[in-house]
């Protein structure tokens, strides 16, 4: 059964969710589902704005003839060739062997990789062309690296509206509502917008800066990202939110505790930390086990809060190993400008802290906030006084 939705008088969803995909890239944890979307501009020409992954390629398929009806498909925008957007391009090509194919350079390079050809008819853009279709006008904006170099955008010149690509999008499934507007974003979305946009994007600060100095030039009225709900109202709370996630501002002044602890000494350390900055006032304290947590959300955590405090057995003569991902995953991803607290564990030779140090250190400003607090095994009465002091400095510091 078809399933696309109306989004103006000529501008129609066709795109599809999963809820069955374990792991987004295989390696994202998405319980709430992940949505692949696409959009058909009936105008004069018929524009497809990118295709699904194709574990949804059916509904996909369907909801493309539904809207065509009759008509031939003219054109198809290629904005980013990640296969979730671009696995049914070939299948779709070879249904609509009359539709043009409008993409950039590098992308048409990797349509050849992937699928072993370029597509008979092909129409190469750059910064700033535009392609009429009737009524419509696109312009197309080069965004490379949000999230692969091939990465454009376009921009309806004529319904002001951005097909935004990977950008502004999000980890969950569409349930009947397409607009942000209908959902609780805040309090049900925007966690996993910020994993989706962290994990998948964090580490191209710069070039996502670059995208939002162009679009604070056009008059947006609507965002039609590749992934989650379309935006037409209150669009600068979430760009405000990729501004501050791409400058690595922290999003809350705030703690989030992240231990790796083999037989819980280390934890309780962490977890008394924790009750002391309470004690001291501090609100929305969040504390998670690394082993326990996936990395995706601690990562995230990490954009979000202004202090991190880091606890670590020692294992192996090194890091406990999930605090030594965590912090191999937060150097890939560019993190920088927070405060962190260090405690260590070792019953014979504490080396974590010195080690978490070193990591850190090659990190952009990172400020060690206090002594970092050495365990033997589980800490001592006397050591109550040396937390104290710890969460004290956090709390200066905040
Ligand atoms: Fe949603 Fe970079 O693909």
């Amino acid at each position: 059964m078809q399933n696309s939705i109306r989004i103006t008088n000529d501008l129609f969803y066709v795109g599809a969710s999963d809820r069955k995909l374990a792991l987004f890239e295989n390696i994202y944890p998405i319980p709430r589902g992940v949505s692949y979307n696409s959009y058909l501009l009936m105008d004069e020409k018929t524009v497809l704005f990118d295709t699904t992954d194709a574990s949804v390629s059916g509904q996909f398929f369907e909801n493309v003839g539904a809207v065509l009806g009759q008509r031939k498909l003219n054109y198809i925008v290629v904005h980013h060739m990640e296969p979730d957007h671009a696995a049914t391009l070939q299948d779709l090509l070879l249904r609509h062997p009359e539709a043009t194919v409008v993409t950039t350079a590098k992308a048409a390079q990797m349509i050849e990789q992937f699928f072993g050809q370029k597509p008979a008819a092909l129409q190469l853009v750059k910064e700033g062309e535009t392609l009429g279709t009737g009524n419509h006008t696109l312009c197309f904006t080069m965004a490379p690296m949000v999230h692969w170099p091939e990465v454009m955008m376009t921009y309806d010149t004529t319904a002001k509206t951005l097909f935004s690509a990977d950008a502004f999008g999000t980890f969950g499934a569409l349930s009947g509502n397409l607009f942000a507007d209908e959902v609780n974003f805040e309090a049900e979305w925007l966690n996993d917008a910020r994993r989706y946009y962290i994990n998948i994007v964090g580490k191209y600060g710069i070039q996502v800066q670059n995208v939002l100095k162009k679009a604070a030039a056009l008059d947006i009225q609507m965002i039609c990202p590749l992934h989650g709900p379309v935006w037409r109202e209150n669009l600068g709370f979430f760009i405000g939110k990729h501004d501050t996630w791409s400058k690595y501002e922290p999003e809350d002044k705030g703690v989030v505790i992240i231990y790796g602890s083999i037989y819980g000494h280390t934890e309780a350390a962490a977890l008394r930390l924790g009750t002391l900055l309470g004690e001291r006032g501090v609100k929305g304290i969040k504390a998670y086990d690394a082993s326990h947590t996936h990395a995706s959300k601690l990562v995230a955590e990490c954009f979000r809060a202004s202090h991190i405090v880091f606890a670590s057995s020692t294992y192996n003569n090194g890091l406990f190993t999930p605090i030594e991902s965590l912090l191999l995953d937060l150097k890939a991803h560019a993190w920088q400008k927070r405060s962190v607290a260090l405690i260590e564990n070792g019953s014979w030779a504490p080396q974590s802290g010195k080690l978490m140090r070193a990591e850190l250190e090659q990190m952009k400003d990172i400020t060690i906030v206090g002594e970092t607090l050495s365990l033997k095994s589980s800490m001592q009465p006397l050591q109550e006084k040396q937390l104290a002091n710890l969460a004290d400095q956090i709390v200066q510091s905040l």
